[in-house]
């Protein structure tokens, strides 16, 4: 079965930044947010990433920098084989993993 990985930024203010990496069943069609809901599903549920809409660019919630440009979690598809490294809003406070504040 193909897989996509994820290079996602953990942590928190008091544990400090590391960068794990999770090997998510590919699906066709899956946005990098249906990913992260997998692994929180099958591997990790404390993983912690904001969102609301679920779809594309409505909400703006899921902002994070995917491969080093800001974008949207539920709106960038996944790639089978493919590798992305995912990290947090550096222009917001940090809160923990992906998760920013938001006003
Ligand atoms: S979850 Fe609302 S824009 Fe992505």
């Amino acid at each position: 079965m193909a897989a996509v990985t994820l290079n996602i930024v953990r942590g928190d203010a008091e544990s400090g930044k590391r960068m794990e990496a999770y090997e998510v069943p590919f699906k066709e069609g899956m946005s990098l947010l249906d990913a992260i809901f997998w692994i929180r599903e099958h591997v990790d549920p404390t993983l912690s990433v904001r969102y609301s809409c679920r779809s594309a660019n409505a909400c703006k919630e899921c902002s994070a920098i995917i491969d080093g440009k800001v974008g949207y979690l539920c709106s960038i598809r996944a790639a089978a084989g493919g590798s992305v490294q995912i990290e947090p809003l550096k222009a917001l406070p940090w809160i923990k993993d992906l998760a920013t504040l938001m006003e």
